[in-house]
């Protein structure tokens, strides 16, 4: 047993939480950098009721860092001392770091969604087409336009998409409307359209996807979506959704521990649960 009374928590909050990777995915770089004595992961069910006296409990227990699932990215906002200004733009908070009694809010979110893709190609001025303008989607627009890319949402309700556009001073567009997707470079799919049990389900017909697409899906349950596979029948890169869930935890194991995290076994651990 390596926790002592000096050991710092981390952990995550959200309801429901049960099924949340994050745990796993901590502790394994906490294991890996041989600084599990120094750190501990741990998750919380939080009733979105309560998030003001979790604030509290952050303060009073001096809990290290946590991160904000849902549906408290917005809520979590109104009890923090410091917001950064990346979190501030997106407008949700999904990581807050306890700097000595100083409760600071960021979103790693959006590296969730630019460091897969950076890896596997330029970024800037890429023409990116995010299908959905829900939660998931503020993050991942914001994080391509500051990467230079030229974003269109595409959303289902046209008018959704429409007010995210302008908020994020990008293009909008209606679901109908994909017959320009053969001129984009970069698909995501950040609806929830695809995810268990509607593995049958995909946002975009098979035949917009060509060979020079690469085709991300934000969804991560399950791993390989019916767009995924379709892409991959296209001949397109295709990317799972467990990058982004990898690559936002990678930033916040840095912003809690200060150390640079062990990300390919992070990967490995993720890959082997999702496979389990
Ligand atoms: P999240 O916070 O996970 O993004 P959300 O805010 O409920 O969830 O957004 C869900 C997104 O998936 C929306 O863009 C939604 O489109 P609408 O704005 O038209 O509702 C999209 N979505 C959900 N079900 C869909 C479906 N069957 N077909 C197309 N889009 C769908």
């Amino acid at each position: 047993m390596k926790i002592s009374a000096k050991t710092k928590i981390c952990m995550v909050i959200g309801d429901p939480i049960e099924h949340s990777l994050s745990p796993l995915l901590h502790n394994t770089g906490y294991q890996h950098l041989g600084i599990d004595d120094q750190f501990v992961y741990v998750a919380a069910n939080v009733k979105i009721e309560n998030i003001k006296a979790c604030a509290l409990g952050i303060h009073a227990l001096g809990i290290r860092g946590v991160s904000c699932t849902m549906p408290h990215k917005l809520e979590i906002m109104k009890y923090l001392d410091k917001i950064d200004p990346t979190a501030k733009e997106i407008g949700a908070v999904n990581t807050v770091v306890n700097d000595n009694g100083v409760l600071i809010g960021y979103n790693t979110d959006w590296l969730g969604v630019v460091e897969p893709l950076k890896i596997r190609t330029s970024l800037s001025n890429k023409k990116v087409a995010v299908i959905g303008a829900g939660g998931a989607s503020r993050a991942i627009v914001y994080g391509l336009r500051e990467m230079g890319c030229v974003v269109t949402i595409y959303n289902r309700t046209l008018q959704k998409a429409k007010l995210l556009a302008e908020e994020l001073c990008v293009k909008a567009k209606s679901l109908t409307e994909l017959d320009d997707l053969g001129n984009t470079d970069i698909i995501i799919n950040a609806t929830s359209v695809g995810m268990a049990p509607d593995i049958h389900q995909t946002p975009i017909p098979k035949q917009y996807i060509s060979k020079h697409h690469i085709v991300l899906d934000a969804i991560y349950n399950p791993g390989q979506t019916q767009l995924l596979k379709d892409a991959q029948e296209q001949k397109a890169v295709a990317i799972q959704g467990f990058e982004m869930l990898l690559y936002q935890a990678v930033a916040q194991f840095e912003l809690y521990t200060g150390h640079k995290a062990p990300i390919e076994e992070m990967k490995k651990v993720l890959i082997e649960h999702m496979e389990g």
